[in-house]
């Protein structure tokens, strides 16, 4: 077992209680006033909920994805215990189908890289944009037996899909017969007006096409563990048996609570988010990092032009209490890079920066 620097620093955090410490890590946004939520009855624990999902559920997310231009029916919607136990189920269901190599636009989470390997899939990384450009898609001799794996906005770069390479993926999908597994788990942080808002809004067929959505991060609650998936109906009546034998069901009072966050909307979380994304912005440009304003997503990936982002990420740590994240925890790392996430709490995030600036100033001299 393997566990990331960033682990192994949460784990001397959580080993040394007194300090105070300041976590700068996680892309998860933060709600600035809790959310209202549904409290749980006793016949939600007493019974089973439906192995494809709560119909409460099922019918908010079919209206929010029919918002965003996607042309969908609850049958094509399974709710999942967040969008890793849907990969989980996509990548098992297609090795068992003969599915031979997943090929990502990276880098991509290490889990990500361990889960398509550990399903027996053959796991090449292709820069983002040129697994996702239309011409160089060529180039990736993609087949039946392989998987393309895309996630927009993506983490950690923040890179989008635009209108044209979506088509030009359907296009190449259609005549080469690859699968597309689209991680959607920041679509409702698009920054760039270029960018698509939803690519599967132009799925012009729904056959080895499959979508992960979950309330991790575009509702701010990872600890709900539950998200969704989109497919064609047969194919999630297959994935909703797989769910059944599996783990039969999503938890009924977690899925009673997303579909109240769904209804309720995420429209403070997305005002934060485009407001951390202009303060680090700024503080990027002023500290000289090698950056775009990120497209999309809650994070800014950049390279502080300070050598190995390892020794400044110890030295934050062991120095000023912080804790941050680096491109140790994507495949392949980068070394050099750190990610900020900026949908956080604004006074940790603008304390952060200028500790971080402070380190960087007094490091180039
Ligand atoms: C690209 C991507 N996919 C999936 C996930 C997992 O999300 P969930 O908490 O819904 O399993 C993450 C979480 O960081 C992610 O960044």
């Amino acid at each position: 077992m393997r566990l990331t620097p960033l682990s192994s620093r949460r784990a001397v955090a959580a080993g040394t209680p007194g300090v105070d410490w300041r976590i700068l890590a996680e892309n998860i946004p933060v709600w600035q006033a809790d959310p209202p939520m549904p409290v749980a009855g006793w016949d939600d624990h007493a019974q089973y909920a439906p192995s494809q999902g709560v119909e409460a559920l099922l019918d908010v997310l079919c209206e929010r994805e029919r918002r965003r231009d996607v042309t969908i029916t609850t049958e094509c919607l399974l709710v999942t215990n967040g969008a890793f136990d849907g990969l989980g189920l996509i990548a098992r269901h297609l090795a068992a189908r003969g599915v031979r190599r997943a090929v990502c636009g990276g880098p991509v989470l290490l889990n990500v890289f361990d889960l398509f390997n550990a399903v027996g899939l053959r796991t090449v990384i292709e820069d983002f944009p040129v697994a996702a450009g239309g011409k160089s898609l060529f180039s990736l001799e993609l087949g039946p037996s392989d998987l393309l794996y895309i996630n927009t906005p993506h983490n950690p770069t923040g890179a989008c899909l635009d209108e044209r390479t979506v088509r030009a993926i359907f296009e190449a999908q259609l005549e080469f017969g690859f699968t597309l597994v689209v991680d959607l788990v920041y679509d409702s942080f698009v920054h760039d007006p270029a960018a698509a808002v939803s690519p599967i809004a132009s799925v012009p067929d729904w056959r080895n096409v499959y979508a992960v959505n979950s309330f991790s991060k575009n509702y701010g609650a990872p600890g709900l563990r539950v998200g969704w998936l989109m497919a064609a109906p047969e194919e999630i009546e297959a994935l909703t048996a797989r769910i059944e034998w599996e783990r039969i069901a999503v938890s009924s009072s977690a899925q009673h609570q997303a579909a109240s966050l769904c209804s309720l909307g995420n429209a403070p979380l997305v005002e934060r988010v485009r407001a951390g994304r202009e303060l680090v912005s700024c503080w990027a440009e002023e500290v000289g990092a090698v950056v775009a304003p990120p497209q999309g997503g809650t994070h800014l990936w950049t390279d502080l032009l300070v050598g190995d982002a390892e020794v400044l990420a110890d030295e934050l740590m062991t120095d000023h209490g912080l804790i941050i994240s680096t491109g140790a925890n994507f495949y392949p790392a980068l070394d050099n890079h750190v990610r900020i996430p900026y949908g956080v709490e604004t006074a940790l995030l603008q304390e952060s920066l200028e500790t971080i600036a402070d380190v960087l100033r007094r490091r180039r001299g």
